[in-house]
């Protein structure tokens, strides 16, 4: 069993993807600056695992990834750091256009001040959460690692810029084992309803804005489009259930360990398409509640579709998603249900 560094480990998909690394009997160090989660989620990660409080299978350290001296905290806290994932970055399209500077800084310096910290500390695996924004407004579907990476928007390019960042310095030096995750619509929540998504103020994607209206935080929802050339005219977009992207880093970090040093570059999402107004009346389904909305004009920036081809990291990593959208839906609901103001509320 591996000790791990997990940047940004407290966060949505980071608190999920913990508690499956846990389960699988690895140890972990956390390294998370908290500005946008909440140090509760790694309590209930304790909890859904079975630790004491103080046990040091799940050791966390509160810096930042910009700093190289908290960096360095966060490999001594364990006996020897085998591996990192590293999630920890800024995510929201609209904020990136606003505060370009920010996104770079965080995303962009924050990934090379993480990677200088590895080459000084000897540890060379890592996978990275990159994501299907890099495809931009993608010429055909399903996507393949091979289409082109064409950003559109300030965030988008940080994680391209990154994922060059890993090329160069795998190309440059020998022993590097490398994953770039690139994820498509990461939703849903662990099934126990402890852990999920819990968005700072209003929410961006559409999963948090369907599951706070049903559960009475928000009104409506606004649905962007319903002309779009898909078949009930609205967004079509592959979501994946957060537990299936969790086991898809188990997967790869696994990969990466037991193989030979190698850059893998692989699509993480379902294959399955599903459009907005399929999104809402599932969510109606799983949570018995009505979710109302509003059919508004499309959202600049939007695609029609967006569905992964998920072959590549089902031949290498022998992964695939298990979950459909009624289970997404049924956990998200058991999450915003049993927490309608998040970990705030706890
Ligand atoms: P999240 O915001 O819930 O988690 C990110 C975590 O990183 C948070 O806990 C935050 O406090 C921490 N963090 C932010 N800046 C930091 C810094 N400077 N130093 C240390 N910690 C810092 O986001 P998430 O949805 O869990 O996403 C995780 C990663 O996956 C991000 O890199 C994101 O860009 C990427 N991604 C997310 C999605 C998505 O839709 N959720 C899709 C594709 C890719
Ligand atoms: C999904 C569909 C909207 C909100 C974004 C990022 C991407 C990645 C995942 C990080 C679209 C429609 C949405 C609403 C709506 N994140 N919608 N009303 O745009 O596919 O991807 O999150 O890497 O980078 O761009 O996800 O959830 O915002 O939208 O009608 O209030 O829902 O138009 O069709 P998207 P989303």
């Amino acid at each position: 069993m591996a000790q791990l560094l997990i940047t940004g480990g407290a966060g949505f998909i980071g608190s999920h993807t913990c508690l499956v690394l846990l389960e699988a009997g690895h140890d972990l160090v956390v390294l998370d600056d908290f500005s946008n989660s909440s140090p509760e989620s790694l309590k209930r990660v304790r909890q859904l695992a079975n630790l004491e409080g103080s046990s040091p299978r799940l050791q966390v350290v509160e810096g930042d990834i910009r700093s190289k001296s908290d960096l360095r905290k966060g490999f001594r806290a364990g006996k020897g750091i085998d591996a990192v994932i590293h999630f920890a970055g800024l995510k929201a399209v609209g904020e990136s256009v606003r505060e370009p500077l920010r996104y770079w800084d965080v995303n962009v310096a924050g990934s090379q001040s993480l990677l200088s910290v590895m080459q000084e500390e000897n540890c060379r695996t890592l996978a990275f959460s990159s994501s299907a924004t890099l495809y931009g407004l993608p010429e055909r579907v399903p996507v393949t690692e091979a289409d082109p990476v064409q950003p559109i928007n300030p965030y988008g390019f940080t994680k391209a810029a990154v994922e060059q960042m890993l090329e160069d310095l795998s190309s440059s030096e020998q022993g590097w084992r490398i994953a770039r995750l690139r994820y498509f619509n990461p939703v849903g929540a662990h099934p126990s309803g402890q852990i999920g998504e819990d968005p700072n103020g209003i929410p961006n994607n559409l999963f948090p804005f369907v599951s706070q209206v049903a559960v009475g935080r928000r009104q409506e929802l606004k649905v962007f489009g319903n002309d779009w050339p898909t078949p009930d005219g609205t967004g079509v977009r592959d979501y994946i259930h957060v537990m299936d992207l969790a086991e898809g880093h188990l997967a790869a970090i696994q990969h990466l360990m037991e193989q030979r040093p190698q850059l893998l570059t692989v699509n993480l999402g379902s294959g399955q398409g599903h459009s907005v107004l399929e999104v809402v009346q599932a969510f109606e389904k799983a949570s018995s509640r009505p979710v109302a909305y509003q059919l508004v004009e499309r959202r600049p920036g939007d695609a029609a579709t967006t569905v992964a081809d998920p072959s590549l990291a089902n031949r290498l990593l022998g992964w695939q998603t298990k979950r459909s959208l009624a289970e997404i839906c049924r956990d998200g609901w058991s999450w915003q249900s049993q927490n309608p103001e998040g970990y705030r509320g706890s």
